[in-house]
């Protein structure tokens, strides 16, 4: 079987206002349509993603088979990188084609417009993906977000300009000061904090040397306009003068954008609370975003309680250092990249990291275990939903149980999402992980959870149609089967020998 279910497309809506570009915009509009593969590059928070989206918006109409939004920020395993393209497509392979060679045939025929997000760590695979699938399926249009390019023919690179600044000196009024983007965007989101933040002609000159002076980096911009909280622009300019002097200490020609952000980080970091600073870290263990219970269970210990959690993340989420983002019913928090990054260094750097890393592990598959106990039952698609929000984190903590080398657990993670992988249209990833954890248990005295893992693998397989590696597998199962009391493995074992059978034609043996 092979399926292509969704057809519209999967932007995420806005979570908060999008400013000004309309050059910027309409130019990458232009170069889009001339061109079947544009990435956008710049330094980290410079807005690529925050563009593409926008872009990728404005053009849908023009493409009749949607327009997708590839998130990769979180996938560290560049392996499954087809799989993640085809999930977030809607692309099932039911068959024993390679993910990308079933991609390329799934769309051979779309008029498609493809985002591919923060594609910088797995840069290879990713241009290995697009030139395949450039090649194979000629109506389908990229737009990459990535801090390099891609190295790919044909691509046409899109420097991604910080937002436009008052110049240095100039006098402005408070009026003409809001045409310049990164001064919309303070005002937007300063409004957000602080109600009776305005640009006056009192202030004009303070807010344009702010601007001025965050280059006119939109994530700079966002941290900034959070301290206007506290703070009133003078002292915020003033902080900030003393902190870039120091690092451009010897340095006539100012800072690089890319220290000037990370200077915004580090301030914004020495800004929070020491509880804060430790939740920030902690929650860099995320892949993607994550729901509040995950932060509660996993990031709370050694002087922060599980109750405390809410109001930690709400300081952040105020702070611009996490966003929320809203899916149906439930809040969902991300750290930005960049943010991320941080975070991921500062717990590198204490005792807590290993701790926090094996609490993710134990979390998510705890999550896999429950999805297969309650699967059969009323929440079955709740659940189906639940695990898709979460694959990420599943797979970096699975990822983490593999390079522990906790074999047994790893057999027991992967398969118990047995019904993500067969209901998600996940097969192929599916066998990857069984693989994985099978490779890993090889050689060690057999184990339930061993025999478990091929008998779901074997399944796998037996629905790809690969049916002489699910007879090999099933092979090993019935050997441990036999030499154990395991009289539920022996039932499974005949199922799917019965149901090879019936793939292969054999009705006769199908029956017995
Ligand atoms: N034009 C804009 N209007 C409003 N907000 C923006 C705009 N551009 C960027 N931002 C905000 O600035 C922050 C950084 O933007 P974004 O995540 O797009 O940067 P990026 O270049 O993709 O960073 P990274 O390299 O870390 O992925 C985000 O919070 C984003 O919403
Ligand atoms: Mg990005």
């Amino acid at each position: 079987m092979q399926a292509m279910t969704r057809t519209d497309g999967n932007l995420p809506a806005d979570v908060t206002s999008f400013v000004g570009r309309r050059r910027e915009v309409a130019a990458l509009r232009d170069q889009l349509g001339a061109s079947r593969l544009v990435t956008l590059t710049g330094v980290g928070g410079v807005g690529k993603t925050r563009m593409a989206l926008r872009v990728a918006a404005e053009s849908q109409k023009a493409f009749p088979d949607g327009a997708f939004f590839v998130e990769l920020a979180a996938l560290e395993d560049a392996t499954l990188l087809a799989d993640t393209v085809a999930s977030a497509l809607g692309v099932e392979n039911h068959t024993t084609r390679t993910p990308l060679s079933q991609l390329s045939h799934q769309l051979a025929d779309k008029h498609m417009l493809i985002v591919l997000d923060n594609c910088e760590h797995i840069s290879e695979a990713c241009a290995e993906l697009v030139h395949e699938l450039l090649r194979g399926a000629p109506r389908i249009r990229f737009l990459v977000t990535s801090r390099h390019s891609l190295g790919v023919l044909g691509e046409q690179i899109f420097t991604v300009p910080p937002l436009s600044t008052p110049r240095v000196g100039a006098c402005f009024r408070a009026s003409s000061l809001q045409e310049f983007d990164s001064v919309a965007l303070l005002r937007a989101r300063a409004a957000n904090s602080v109600s009776d933040f305005d640009i006056t002609d009192d202030n004009s000159a303070l807010v344009a040397r702010l601007c001025e002076r965050l280059d006119g980096i939109p994530l700079a911009i966002e941290l900034a306009a959070a301290r206007l909280r506290t703070l009133p622009v003078g002292e915020v300019l003033d902080r900030l003068d003393r902190r870039f002097q120091l690092l451009s200490a010897g340095n006539s020609s100012g800072l690089p954008r890319h220290q000037t952000l990370a200077a915004l980080i580090d301030w914004s970091y020495a800004l929070c609370s020491v509880k804060e600073q430790t939740l920030w870290a902690r929650l860099s263990v995320f892949a993607g975003s994550f729901a509040l219970p995950a932060a509660e269970a996993i990031c709370a210990g050694d002087g922060i309680s599980p109750d405390e959690i809410l109001d930690l993340v709400d300081a952040l989420v105020r702070k611009s250092i996490l966003i929320v983002e809203r899916s149906g019913e439930h809040l969902r928090y991300r750290l930005l990249e960049t943010l991320r990054e941080y975070g991921r260094d500062r717990l590198a750097e204490t005792a807590a990291s290993a701790h926090v890393q094996l609490e993710h592990l134990k979390y998510f598959q705890r999550l896999a275990e429950l999805s297969f106990e309650e699967w059969c039952g009323p929440r079955q698609a709740a659940w189906l939903a639940r695990l898709r929000a979460e694959h990420s984190n599943l797979r970096s903590a699975f990822d983490r149980c593999i390079e522990l080398g906790h074999a047994d657990q790893a057999c027991t993670f992967a398969a118990a999402l047995q019904w993500f992988w067969i209901a998600g249209g996940n097969l192929g990833e599916g066998r990857v992980w069984l693989g994985q954890a099978l490779v890993a248990s090889a050689g060690r005295e057999p184990s339930h959870a061993r025999a478990k893992a091929m008998w779901v693998d074997s399944y796998l397989a037996l629905l790809r149609g690969e049916l002489v590696t699910a007879g090999t597998l099933l092979d090993e199962v019935q050997g441990f089967a036999a030499t154990v009391d395991a009289p539920a493995l022996r039932g499974y074992v005949a199922q799917l020998r019965g149901m090879a059978a019936l793939f292969a034609g054999e009705l006769d043996d199908a029956k017995v």
